[in-house]
């Protein structure tokens, strides 16, 4: 029988493995619709049990709904999907983990995930095509733009602003701001890997270390 819906996790490597499932469990209960990567560098016809299509082959799919979620970890890459996506007419889907927590007075944009044990607290706003990976938090009164990825284990304290496709790399610490003063991680900013950061940081720039400081190469 055909499927009467079709999710694309555009993306079958290490992210987007980790998406499809999350996926699965979030639309147990839904009869008649089939879950995809979107890949065009796969040679594989199936990854971990579902099917890889070519992006062309997912358009000229002729199931009528089809959604996509964007899995890869680059907010550029995102970006430029997300695009195309667009230009096709295809809608975007959120994904949400068992185990997320969302609090009170959330916005979300579209696309993004929500990967398991990710809270995100009270009077936040997030623009399209998060990523929030594993036990990542978003406390009270963050301002996040589109395309900002969170690698695991991110602790993103209050009043923080970050410019769109910021990335943060794992087990980064973010100090809290104050509601008169921000503090803010600039626009396409790299936080390193464990990074303390206790001051604003430069668009553009990467900072690493605890505090953390621009990476000087
Ligand atoms: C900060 C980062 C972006 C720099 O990447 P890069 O440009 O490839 O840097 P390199 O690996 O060439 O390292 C350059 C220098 O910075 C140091 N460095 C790199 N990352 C660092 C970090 N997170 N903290 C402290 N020092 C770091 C390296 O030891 C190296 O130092 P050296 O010149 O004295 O030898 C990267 O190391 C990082 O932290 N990425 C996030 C990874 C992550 O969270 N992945 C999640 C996957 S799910």
């Amino acid at each position: 029988m055909t499927a009467s819906a079709i999710y694309g996790v555009y993306g079958a490597s290490g992210c987007g493995r980790g998406v499809a499932p999350l996926l699965e469990d979030q639309l147990q209960h839904q009869n008649d619709i089939e879950i995809v990567f979107i890949d065009d560098g796969c040679v594989e016809r199936v990854v971990n049990s579902f099917r890889v299509l070519a992006y062309e082959d997912f358009i000229r799919s002729d199931i009528a709904v089809k959604r996509v979620t964007i899995a890869i970890a680059d907010g550029l890459i995102r970006k430029r999907l997300a695009a195309r996506c667009v230009s096709d007419g295809l809608e975007f889907f959120t994904t949400i983990a068992n185990h997320h927590v969302s609090m009170a007075n959330i916005n979300v944009g579209e696309g993004a995930i929500f990967c398991p044990f990710t809270t995100v607290t009270s009077n936040i706003h997030i623009g399209s095509h998060f990523h929030c990976n594993i036990g990542s938090y978003v406390e009270h009164d963050c301002v996040i733009g589109d395309y900002v990825t969170f690698a695991p284990g991110v602790k993103c304290n209050g009043n923080v602003h970050i410019g769109d496709g910021a990335y943060i790399g794992t087990g980064a610490i973010i100090k809290q701001g104050k509601p008169e003063k921000p503090l803010v991680i600039g626009s396409g900013a790299t936080v390193g890997m464990g990074a303390v950061v206790t001051m604003d940081v430069a668009p553009g720039s990467v900072v690493v270390g605890n505090p953390a400081k621009p990476l000087l190469r």
